[in-house]
């Protein structure tokens, strides 16, 4: 029997951390609500809900939720819709995205992120990640752009926003759109002011379970820009449109429309957002500090113009030649079995998935985020991060613990 866990030593922890989603008697009282009204959808309001006027008259808990939501992250429009990913590709479609047009895009990144663009037939493009902070390396995009892009999505992988002032400067110098994938990035805020989510043209979000706001399923279209918001109103709504006839369809939609019982919890954990980010934000600092003295592990950049920040993965890069050559997935191993639920993260860059095969892109092209994939990625999800100071201390001990026994996984 070794020291570590993995080869039956004692586990440097037993008790689990903080589940995921927090949920309380609010989120069953708001859901019972909706199920004893017998408004179980947008539709069961009047034409005006259609509309997205207050009327005064008494509203559909999905028009509220776009309100505030939007209100929350600084944004004039919002519409909520049934997941993430049908709030990107309805986003793509939004900006007349077709057939043939390039989207410049990261492969650090959940495949929706791909698949809203080939949905619309459009051509993924990929430029790799900065290694300090596995967004988007902006300054790698401007060679990608071609006479057929049309269109940037940065993703603000684990909250940590993308370079936005460099995104920017080159959509207005080629004249291309920007889509937020900010499906990470909840409530974050640049310099006290500005939000994830408005930097572009749209800012998409998503609410499914695992994400910093929970619904089970859902998401969200956040823009400034009026028209934007009334064909992403009119694509989620099978291309209906505001004073249109109800079996009259304008554009091809589909019925991409959020249910009245995830509005109703999600208002509420919306109230929720900044509080539980701030915990994130205070336990994040005190681990990146920590753990940052051991060699080999290296946190992902907390970024400090950040003045809120979701942590939706604290991101570690690892370093197998600190540990004797182990690998990377046994490392993760051994830090599971020591009672830290660590993950590896995305098995491939987008671009390397089984069905992405006949695709024009090479192994190797992308390297850094090739090294991330394959051996140098561990994420510790948010939720370890609602826990309290012994919490953090669990892992970091579970850290030094396995490099002080290493040897013992060769
Ligand atoms: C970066 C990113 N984009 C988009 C999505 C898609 O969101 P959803 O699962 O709500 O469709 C996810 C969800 O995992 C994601 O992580």
């Amino acid at each position: 029997m070794g020291r570590l866990a993995i080869n039956g030593g004692k586990p440097v922890r037993e008790k689990s951390f903080p589940i995921w989603p927090v949920c309380d008697e609010k989120e069953a009282e708001a859901v019972r609500q909706v199920a004893l009204s017998g408004k179980w959808w947008r539709g069961a309001y009047s034409k005006s809900e259609f509309d997205r006027q207050d009327t005064g008259e008494e509203r559909s808990k999905i028009a509220e939720f776009e309100e505030n939501f939007a209100r929350h992250h600084h944004a004039k429009y919002a519409v909520a819709v049934a997941s993430g990913s049908a709030a990107l590709e309805i986003s793509v479609r939004a900006l007349g995205i077709g057939a043939g047009d390039e989207v410049i895009t990261t492969p650090y990144t959940f495949i929706a992120t791909t698949t809203c663009i080939l949905n619309n037939n459009a051509v993924p493009v990929y430029v790799d990640i900065d290694h300090e902070t596995y967004n988007i390396n902006a300054d790698l995009i401007e060679r990608a752009i071609t006479p057929r892009t049309k269109a940037i999505i940065p993703v603000h992988f684990s909250g940590d926003l993308c370079d936005m002032e460099k995104i920017n400067i080159l959509a207005m110098k080629y004249n291309l759109k920007v889509i937020e994938d900010a499906a990470h990035a909840h409530g974050v805020e640049l310099d006290g002011e500005k939000m994830a989510g408005t930097f572009g043209d749209l800012g998409v979000f998503s609410f499914q379970s695992a994400k910093n706001m929970a619904s089970g399923e859902g998401g969200i279209i956040i823009t400034n820009n009026e028209e934007l918001a009334d064909i992403c109103f009119s694509l989620h709504h099978y291309g209906r449109v505001k004073d249109g006839l109800w079996y009259e369809h304008h554009r091809l939609g589909w019925n991409y429309r959020m249910a009245e019982f995830q509005a109703a919890i999600l208002l509420v954990q919306l109230s929720r957002l900044d509080k539980l980010n701030r915990i994130r934000m205070k336990n994040a600092e005190y681990l990146y500090e920590k753990i940052s003295k051991i060699d080999g592990i290296k946190p992902c950049r907390i970024n400090t113009r950040l003045t809120k920040h979701s942590h939706h993965i604290f991101m570690l890069r690892y370093d197998a030649t600190k540990f004797g050559n182990i690998h990377r997935d046994k490392f993760v191993e051994a830090l599971n079995a020591e009672g830290i639920p660590a993950l590896t993260g995305y098995t491939f860059p987008n671009y390397a998935n089984p069905f992405m095969q006949s695709q024009i892109f090479k192994k190797g092209e992308c390297p850094v985020v090739e090294k991330a994939c394959n051996e140098e990625a561990i994420w510790l999800e948010h939720r370890l991060l609602l826990g309290d100071r012994n919490d953090m201390d669990d892992i970091v001990k579970a850290f030094e613990k396995i490099k002080e026994n290493c040897t013992e996984l060769q």
